[in-house]
């Protein structure tokens, strides 16, 4: 269903610190919204059933973006599944029973392409076949929990109304991200590896050829399909660029941000991962998105915000 965001509703925004969150809130910002709530951690754990409930009494919000969960490195989803799935699926159930108790018009609320069957691999992947099959092994627990999360959305609406975005979201990066060199998302950790060998010298390592094709898609871009999604759009939608590029063309790009100044080594024995990701973004595509940033502008945005900002930045 259509909904208007007035500059006068208040609108919530979970997860507010993180690289998803701080780009909604700034560009609710720039469009003029009045009240944007952003209640950090320290404020609102969002894990207490009663605290979420409290806190939805007292400030009302019309609208809901939902970005916050429980993210570990690449590790991490392997060795703490259980940690994972309980975490997320309790924040999601909060968050999404709060909508509904305080008559929150409409949530938007971040999926993960995780959701999808293994077993689709390679190929385009659409909005209806999320349920078609299994998660992939090494992100089941978390994927599960994602999918619990649009079970709920589904369920709400059909016995409540409650309206909803769901957004399947490929791989994002910019500003604010979780820079963990060694087991964090391709691109933080490229950034935070080239700016240590900028700065200490050394050289930077890239794992397998670096022909495995991605679309990457840079977090202010995302904050504002997030929203015209929400305004536009119901149910699950795929997120992303609509550019699908090459890791080679994201090192050749921080290659140039740097002035290549790094010294860089290949390692094609380690694993390329997943050769192609792809979402079919045709709903997304009929709304009018398109991204602000190509790969070139949105890598010198984030490894400028990250030289800046070190050694105050999430690692
Ligand atoms: N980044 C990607 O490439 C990507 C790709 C696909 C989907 N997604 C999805 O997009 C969403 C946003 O991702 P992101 O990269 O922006 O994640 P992020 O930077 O890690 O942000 C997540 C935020 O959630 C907050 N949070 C976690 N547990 C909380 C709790 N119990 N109470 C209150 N706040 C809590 C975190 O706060 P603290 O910092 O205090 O822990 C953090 O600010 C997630 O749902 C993720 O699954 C991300």
């Amino acid at each position: 269903m259509s909904v208007e965001i007035a500059t006068t509703d208040s609108v919530l925004v979970t997860g507010a610190g993180g690289l998803v969150g701080s780009a909604l809130v700034e560009e609710l910002r720039s469009r003029g919204v009045e009240t944007v709530l952003a209640p950090r951690r320290g404020e609102l754990n969002l894990l207490d059933q009663q605290a979420v409930f409290d806190y939805f009494e007292q400030h009302r919000p019309v609208h809901v973006f939902h970005p916050a969960a429980k993210v570990f490195g690449l590790g991490g989803n392997t060795r703490f599944p259980g940690e994972m799935f309980y975490e997320n699926a309790l924040i999601n159930i909060n968050v999404i029973e709060a909508c509904r108790r305080f008559g929150v018009r409409k949530i938007t609320a971040l999926g993960t392409g995780c959701v999808y069957p293994e077993s689709l691999g390679g190929s385009l992947l659409r909005e209806d076949q999320v349920w078609d099959g299994a998660p992939h092994g090494s992100e089941w627990a978390y994927a599960q929990a994602k999918r619990a999360m649009l079970a709920q959305l589904v369920a709400y609406q059909q016995q409540y109304e409650l309206d909803f975005v769901y957004a399947i979201s490929g791989n994002l990066y910019g500003p604010g991200d979780l820079f963990d060199a060694e087991n964090g998302h391709v691109i933080p950790s490229l950034v935070a590896k080239f700016h240590r060998a900028l700065t200490e010298g050394g050289k930077v390592t890239v794992w397998g050829t670096g022909r495995a094709e991605r679309d990457f898609c840079f977090s202010s871009d995302t904050a504002r399909a997030l929203i015209m999604s929400h305004e536009q759009l119901t149910g699950p939608v795929n997120m992303g660029s609509g550019v699908v590029v090459t890791i080679r063309d994201v090192v050749e790009g921080l290659v140039e941000v740097t002035n290549g100044a790094v010294e860089l080594e290949w390692d094609a024995t380690k694993p390329d991962g997943q050769m192609r990701r792809f979402y079919d973004l045709s709903k997304l595509q009929s709304i009018g998105f398109q991204p602000q940033f190509d790969l070139k502008a949105g890598l010198r945005s984030t490894y400028e915000w990250y030289a800046k900002n070190y050694p105050h930045v999430r690692r």
